[in-house]
């Protein structure tokens, strides 16, 4: 890996193959490709959280999940909304992350959360009870520019399927650049 790049953990809220949230992310990627390692995680893998499992060692995806997030600079989350709220894959991918609660991996970690849905609301709600649920284990969530894409199947690429409206991908733009600004924040203070 390239010294001068931000290593970043990417999580997509959304299992599904076609999810338009990975389809963001991938976007993302793209537009950060210069400046981020990203290492994507897989929360299909993660089981549901079981402090009785818990007790008797982390599985070896959460170990990876953990690790993932421990090495990087910062953590992006992309994620669609359900019924007003947070995805149940991606609370408790956090729920096993936030443990031992003392010296979990999110403490102090910068998160950056984004989301995008067919809907007009653009994961408004979502986004702000993963950022609740982020405040309560002690990690430093960008507070803005907001990534909330509505319409978002009217905003892809009619042959390749990807994220090609021109206003979103500058919004983009705008949210990678102050997200890196707000990790070096804290890379600056832990020197
Ligand atoms: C159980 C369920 C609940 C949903 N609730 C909402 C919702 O509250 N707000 C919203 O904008 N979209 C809602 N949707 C629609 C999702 O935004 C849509 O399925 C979206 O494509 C999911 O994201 P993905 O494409 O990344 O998988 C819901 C979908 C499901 C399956």
């Amino acid at each position: 890996m390239s010294e001068n790049k931000l290593t970043i953990t990417a999580i997509c809220g959304s299992l599904r193959e076609g999810s338009f949230n990975r389809r963001v992310l991938k976007a993302m990627e793209e537009l950060a490709s210069k400046h981020w390692e990203i290492h994507h995680v897989d929360l299909s893998t993660i089981p549901l959280y079981n402090s009785d499992i818990e007790s008797q060692g982390d599985p070896q995806s959460v170990v990876e999940f953990k690790e993932s997030i421990r090495k990087a600079d910062g953590v992006l989350i992309v994620t669609p909304e359900y019924n007003m709220g947070i995805p149940g894959v991606l609370k408790n991918a956090l729920d096993w992350a936030s443990r031992p609660s003392k010296s979990s991996v999110l403490i102090q970690k910068p998160f950056a959360i984004a989301g995008a849905t067919p809907g007009s609301g653009g994961t408004a709600q979502s986004q702000a009870q993963v950022r609740q649920t982020l405040l309560a284990m002690n990690a430093y969530t960008m507070a803005g520019p907001k990534i909330l894409i509505g319409s978002i199947h009217e905003k892809l690429n009619e042959t390749t399927g990807e994220l090609d409206d021109e206003s979103t991908l500058r919004h983009l733009e705008r949210f990678l650049t102050a997200f890196e600004e707000w990790i070096l924040v804290f890379k600056q203070t832990q020197k």
